[in-house]
């Protein structure tokens, strides 16, 4: 499992990003990061990749402290990040780091997982936004990583892409069941993937409240035990950004409808 200890980061500017954050992923668990626009989920999921260093506190997956880069650690960011100068099959291996049939085989089968079996052959800049990012996921998932961290993976992508994409995170998830965290600004995103909801606030960032998703999968976007979780989702981050701030100066208005 996945355990996070007392985490703090403070940036040399002084600004303290994290301050004691603590939560535990368990084995096969979906976690959504949700919060207000500077809470410190992007530095949290610096932290969980090993890209950056804590100041206080510590990161276990499976016992062993992350504090670089691990082979057990998958990251997908906002923007798809391929390499130009490979074809998407190519970019999917090399996230594998490694040649020979059994790569190709599991090169091939990713890009299948994701719908992609036909398009091995082209180039990135040939492909649409959504296309690419599928290509990030298949990559991602190719190392079968222990816990894959998903940085707003969807944010730059239409409604419809971005449903259709939840669907083959899901069907790569269901293989080999890695934890996950996912950072995301879209409540009903966090409802239709997440096991567990952590609402953050910042100055400094932290855990505000935790919400329980047991909803029962697939997940119907309009059933009513799916309206009602967006309801206590959005309900509990509306708190979380009227609440006043450690300091005691209020906190942003919730009319800014930054989700
Ligand atoms: N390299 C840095 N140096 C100094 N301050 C930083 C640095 N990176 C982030 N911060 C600050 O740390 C706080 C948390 O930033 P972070 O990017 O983790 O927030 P976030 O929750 O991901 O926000 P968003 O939703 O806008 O992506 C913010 O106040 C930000 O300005
Ligand atoms: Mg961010």
């Amino acid at each position: 499992m996945l355990a996070i200890e007392r985490l703090s980061k403070t940036y040399a500017d002084g600004t303290v990003a994290l301050s004691g954050v603590t939560l535990g992923v368990r084995p096969s668990e979906i976690v959504a990061l949700i919060g207000g626009s500077g809470c410190g989920k992007t530095t949290l999921l610096r932290l969980l990749a090993g890209l950056d260093e804590a100041t206080d506190g510590a990161i276990l997956l499976d016992g062993t402290r992350i504090t670089e880069p691990h082979p057990s650690v998958g990251i997908v960011f906002q923007e798809p990040r391929l390499l130009p100068w490979l074809t998407v099959a190519q970019n999917v291996s090399f996230g594998l780091g490694r040649r020979g049939p059994e790569a190709r085989d599991r090169v091939a089968h990713a890009l299948e997982k994701v719908g992609l079996a036909e398009h091995g052959g082209r180039w990135p800049k040939d492909l649409s936004g959504g296309q690419q990012q599928r290509v990030a996921i298949a990559r991602a998932f190719v190392t079968e990583p222990k816990l894959l961290l998903l940085d707003e993976p969807f944010s730059a992508l239409d409604a419809f892409t971005r449903a259709s994409l939840h669907e083959h995170l899901l069907g790569l998830w269901a293989e080999k069941r890695p934890m996950v965290v996912l950072v995301t600004h879209d409540v009903p995103e966090a409802v239709a993937l997440a096991d567990r909801a952590f609402v953050m606030r910042p100055r400094p960032g932290r855990i505000d409240d935790e919400i329980a998703l047991t909803l029962a999968r697939p997940r119907g976007r309009s059933s009513p035990a799916f309206e009602n979780a967006t309801r206590q989702l959005y309900a509990s981050l509306d708190r979380s950004l009227k609440a006043p701030d450690k300091a005691g100066s209020r906190g942003a208005e919730p009319t800014a409808l930054w989700w």
